[in-house]
């Protein structure tokens, strides 16, 4: 078990040893077996759920039973509004979108404005600003409109609010604190702010007065909130949720760090041109190359730390024969990290331009999104 991983909502440092966090997280293993079963739904298999990128789940084998017994359940995930949609959750979102097209399910969608006021140091106007934006890439993921229910924490506080007290009067700030390594010094708005992130997990069993099984992706950063909301829902008459978990998507600069907007780091954000995707990997890209061509071509090259190459595996290469082969052919330097940046490259803007097409004529979208209650 390792003791240096901190990996929380608000802070992952260095490299996350994955099997310590299953460890630590006390996460179940994403094995073939499990696989299996939801390949019986399925009939395929996202390419995150084949390659380990989902790694880890909570729960889905009983989330899976009662699919089985014709107790369908909901998706929930989110999106904290603070600046641009980039790599890391555009794959998260279109895994999601995956996962509500193969069981056709209900859609909730959190925009938690409230979070990044209090943890961030951007006006309540500038939140909103991005709250706008972000809600335009979440519409281009191309979720099905009438599933899926966007909430927007401070506009739907009074639907969320008294759900809120009920769950935060069950957590004590020392639960709070030993969590996400609070001290006496935070605010007291971010102390309460995980009642608000575990609200939608219950929310659907509240309005429909009937508990509804709730499946919640995201990236394992995220799990602190839940694992102290699964403690709770039970003690108020709730399904724990189930939640599936998805490596950090690693950063452009090495796979000791994660693409994440807070920071400052340079991230690749669903807004940027061709020849802006272009220059970020041809400029910092972490090449898992040796030092010359020569050298690369006797020795290979090492996909496990070449990020141009992570970013293929971790989305943007479907097909798994294909990945196959750059694998091979990196390592053994028949391909050099130029040419694995060019199709990168390639494989990001192309899909960039379609995500980028449908967000046009996202904003007269927004309203049918929004969850009317
Ligand atoms: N807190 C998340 C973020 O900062 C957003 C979020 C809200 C979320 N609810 C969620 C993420 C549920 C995953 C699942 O990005």
């Amino acid at each position: 078990m390792s003791n240096k991983n901190i990996v929380n909502p608000y802070e992952v440092k260095g490299k996350v040893d994955y099997n310590g966090l299953i460890h630590e997280f006390g996460l179940e293993k994403i094995d073939e077996k499990v696989l299996n079963r939801i390949q019986n739904h399925t009939r395929d298999l996202h390419q995150m759920l084949k390659r380990g990128i989902i790694f880890a789940h909570r729960d889905l084998n009983w989330i899976l039973d009662e699919y089985e017994k014709g107790n369908k359940f909901f998706l929930y995930t989110g999106c904290g509004p603070s600046g641009p949609i980039h790599l890391g959750h555009l794959q998260m979102w279109y895994f999601t979108k995956w996962l509500q097209d193969k069981f056709d399910c209900e859609l909730y969608f959190q925009f938690t404005d409230d979070e990044k006021f209090l943890y961030k140091n951007l006006s309540y106007e500038e939140i909103q600003k991005w709250t706008e934006e972000n809600m335009l890439d979440v519409i281009a993921i191309g979720f099905n409109p009438k599933k899926t229910h966007f909430i927007i924490d401070t506009k739907h506080a009074g639907l969320l609010y008294p759900e809120a007290i009920k769950i935060a009067k069950k957590i004590t700030f020392s639960t709070i604190k030993s969590s996400f390594g609070f001290t006496d010094s935070n605010n007291i708005g971010s102390i309460f702010y995980t009642s608000m992130q575990a609200v939608p997990a219950i929310l659907p069993s509240v309005l429909k007065k009937k508990n509804v099984p709730c499946l919640i992706p995201l990236g394992v950063d995220q799990d602190p909130h839940f694992r102290i909301a699964r403690d709770v829902f039970p003690k108020l008459g709730f399904y724990k949720p189930a939640i599936l978990h998805k490596l950090m998507f690693p950063s452009l600069t090495g796979m000791n760090n994660v693409m994440s907007s807070s920071k400052g780091s340079v991230l690749i954000t669903a807004r940027d041109s061709p020849s802006e995707v272009k220059k970020k990997i041809n400029k910092y890209a972490f090449s898992g190359g040796q030092a010359t061509m020569e050298e690369h071509k006797k020795k290979g090259g090492n996909p496990e730390i070449d990020v141009s190459f992570q970013y293929l595996k971790h989305f943007f290469e479907e097909s798994d024969e294909r990945l196959n082969q750059l694998e091979k052919d990196y390592t053994s330097g028949k391909i050099s990290t130029g040419e694995m940046k060019y199709y990168t490259i390639e494989k990001i803007n192309q899909f960039l331009k379609e995500h980028q097409k449908r967000r046009e004529s996202a904003k007269s979208k927004i309203s049918k999104y929004f969850l009317k209650y």
